[in-house]
């Protein structure tokens, strides 16, 4: 086997769990075969897809080769890496004119929380918006949007209808699960699985607008769905406690390696305001997302303070923008203003 033949039989091999190939992935780096000897470098971005990958190929080949050498391409330190064909993507959802994916770079950052306000300010302005809860670890939004008591339903076409509160449309792994509680330990692929279906088998009607609540961090969801949808803004969302840390640059980095937007920073539990005197105090300081973002030129969006009243009602699954006064609503109504602004969005 030659270094053309390897490389044409790895292209071959099927990503376990998924039905697209190593090739169509394009997780293949440089490929060489010396004598009975072959190194492989792959273009994998998680640890665990790294892992999974080394492993589908050992199965296959380490018995025509006396020793292989897989290793993984430092990616962070190359910009113009080729990603999965994300720069071209699928369309799973045809029906929806723009996608706004929300991520993290951490979990507890209120991701969720900014998610579903974010959905419920685009249906205030008279857009037809749906939110597809893609954190399938932790699941959260049919609490966040009081609807964790409805149930799965199927319409006469045999697809999925989704919940609907507030004015959006809501599909989640924890409206298909017995209870709410059910601890998911999923494999990354039957996750990726679950999301696709999500897309494909759910009567979300057309939409102006599908807002996607993303897995915190930069693993194979993420990427799937980069890959999967044409993603008109990423929006990042921090605290002030992490916008210095490596995972926020790690998921600002990504997105503009896989060429996916990014419409700019939220800064969520940025001040605080105290409940009884109404006062500000900068608690973290003031200005990091600010910092972030011209760090890594992308626009900011906006800050959240951190509210009693907002992790209340938010829990009580009364969104603060459509339930809470009128300065919690301007909060996620101005950032939706400025998303609305600085990306280019088809309406
Ligand atoms: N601005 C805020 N002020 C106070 N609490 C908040 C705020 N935003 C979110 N929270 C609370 O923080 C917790 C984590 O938020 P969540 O949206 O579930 O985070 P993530 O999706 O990033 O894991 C929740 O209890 C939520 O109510
Ligand atoms: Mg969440």
């Amino acid at each position: 086997m030659n270094s053309n033949t390897l490389k044409k039989a790895l292209q071959d091999l099927k990503y376990p769990g998924i039905n697209r190939s190593i090739g169509e992935l394009k997780l293949l780096g440089d490929i060489k075969v010396i004598g009975d000897k072959a190194k492989i470098e792959l273009l994998t971005i998680s640890d665990e897809s790294y892992l999974n990958v080394k492993k589908l190929i050992e199965e296959n080949f380490s018995d025509i080769f006396s020793a292989l050498d897989i290793s993984k391409k430092n990616l962070s330190a190359k910009k113009d890496m080729n990603y999965g064909n994300s720069a071209a993507p699928n369309n799973r959802a045809p029906y929806a004119k723009n996608i706004i994916a929300v991520t993290s770079g951490k979990g507890g950052v209120g991701k969720s929380t900014v998610s579903v306000n974010l959905a419920i300010a685009l249906a205030q302005r008279g857009y037809k918006v749906g939110i597809l809860d893609a954190d399938v670890y932790g699941p959260n939004i049919p609490r966040l949007t009081n609807t964790d008591l409805q149930r799965i339903k199927w319409d006469d076409n045999n697809k999925i209808i989704p919940a609907e509160n507030y004015g959006i449309k809501i599909m989640s792994v924890a409206l298909t699960t017995p209870s709410m509680d059910t601890p998911l330990v999923w494999r990354s692929s039957v996750a990726v699985n679950a999301l696709i279906q999500f897309l494909e088998d759910v009567a979300w009607g057309e939409l102006d607008f599908m807002v996607i609540d993303m897995p915190p961090g930069t693993g194979d969801v993420q990427l799937t769905i980069a890959q999967e949808l044409p993603i008109s803004a990423a929006v990042l969302v921090t605290t002030p406690q992490l916008v210095a840390t490596d995972d926020v640059s790690r998921a600002v980095m990504m997105f503009k390696d896989i060429n996916v937007k990014m419409a700019g920073i939220v800064e969520n539990m940025s001040f605080f305001i105290a409940p009884d005197t109404k006062n500000r105090y900068d608690i973290f300081g003031s200005g990091g997302g600010e910092k972030i973002a011209k760090k890594y030129e992308v626009p900011f969006l906006g800050g959240i303070p951190l509210d009693m009243q907002i992790r209340e009602a938010s829990d009580k699954g009364e969104p603060p923008v459509a339930l809470g006064n009128n300065e919690q609503k301007k909060y996620y109504q101005d950032i939706i203003e400025n998303i609305l602004k600085n990306s280019k969005f088809t309406l």
